[in-house]
């Protein structure tokens, strides 16, 4: 019997292995469950016992020789048929691209806004879209009953008329000079509404940024300067920009502020109306009235304040000329701003 098993080691090494069959085909005929190996288990029960340990050892190194084959060759032919797969292949042909979504202009724009502040130590403040009267309006200087309330074409809660949508980002002035103490600088970004018929220049929400910067011997020329720089970085270095005098409740001096026409370059077209000029926003410093009503020393601290129209810049930026191109969500507008970050 023991030499019957040695005749089965040639066998097994000298199995001709060519392909895919005849590896089955050794499977089968030796380690499958029914196959030689298998049989010579069977048989090793009724081995004499003195030639137990022998036959067992033999036969053991049988299977591992007809097992490590079988891996041995059953590897060679994956990695070829892995190779001729690939044979012919050509590396150079471009991927088949995912369709990937876009971010919304108005986020592109806002991430935007908030990257330049951010590098110049402003921080991100937020509040409530649902505010009250003293955050829209008291806080802010607006007496009551002044005209003033009447520009801002408010929308009120009808079951409590001391409840509106906020019309400006400037509530969360008030709440961050509730809640800190100078030095303050922050910016604002949010959704604000407003009681207008929606048209191609008007919408009954949009989206400001609003910053605030209070601290001791703050200037007009820091409130310069510091939107100088912002618009540079936006539009590009050579825009220009300018202040006219304005009017609002909550700042003393206030200004209206203009940059040069990014899409004419200054020179005249139907986005600037042929001036050169175009609005993003209103600015001013904070007036000594509002510093006094939030706690803060106005003998002490000055600061300055702006807010801007983030559809405006983002239309400004992209040459969009129609509002309600923002919230319709027609991919065919959306799908244009694809790898914007
Ligand atoms: N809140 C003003 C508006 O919505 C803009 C503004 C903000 C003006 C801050 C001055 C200072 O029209």
């Amino acid at each position: 019997m023991l030499q019957n098993l040695d005749s089965y080691f040639s066998e097994v090494e000298g199995y001709e292995i060519k392909d895919k069959e005849s590896l089955e085909a050794f499977r089968l005929k030796y380690i499958s469950k029914n196959g030689l190996v298998s049989g010579l288990f069977e048989e090793f029960k009724a081995v004499a016992p003195d030639q137990k340990k022998l036959f067992g050892s033999k036969l053991n190194q049988l299977k591992q020789l007809a097992e490590g084959r079988f891996k041995t060759i059953q590897d060679e032919i994956e990695n070829q048929t892995a190779a001729d797969d690939l044979a012919g292949f050509d590396f150079s042909l471009p991927l088949v691209p995912n369709p990937l979504g876009a971010r919304h202009p108005l986020s592109i724009t806002r991430s935007r806004i908030i990257s330049i502040f951010e590098k110049i130590g402003f921080s991100v403040s937020d509040g409530p879209e649902i505010e009250d009267d003293y955050h829209n309006f008291t806080g802010l200087n607006f007496p009551p009953n002044h005209p003033a309330r009447e520009m801002q074409d408010t929308f009120f809660i009808e079951k409590n008329p001391d409840m509106l949508l906020r019309t400006h980002t400037s509530t969360v002035q008030v709440r961050v000079m509730e809640n800190q103490k100078p030095p303050i600088r922050s910016i604002m970004p949010g959704r604000v509404y407003r009681n207008e018929a929606i048209s191609a220049r008007a919408h009954c929400l949009f989206h400001q940024v609003e910053g605030l910067y209070i601290d001791k011997k703050v200037s007009f020329a820091d409130l310069k300067n510091t939107l100088y720089y912002f618009v540079k970085e936006l539009f590009g270095k050579d825009t220009q920009i300018r202040f006219r005098p304005s009017y609002f409740p909550f700042t003393e001096p206030s200004a209206e502020m203009d940059i040069s026409c990014h899409i004419c370059k200054g020179k005249g077209c139907n986005v600037c109306k042929h001036s050169g000029w175009v609005e993003i926003g209103g600015a001013g410093m904070v007036d000594p009235n509002v510093l006094e009503t939030n706690g803060i020393d106005s003998q002490e601290f000055s600061g300055f304040a702006f807010g801007m129209g983030i559809e405006r810049i983002t239309m400004l930026k992209y040459g969009i000329k129609d509002l309600r191109l923002f919230t319709e969500n027609d991919v065919r507008f959306l799908g244009q701003f694809k790898g914007n970050i």
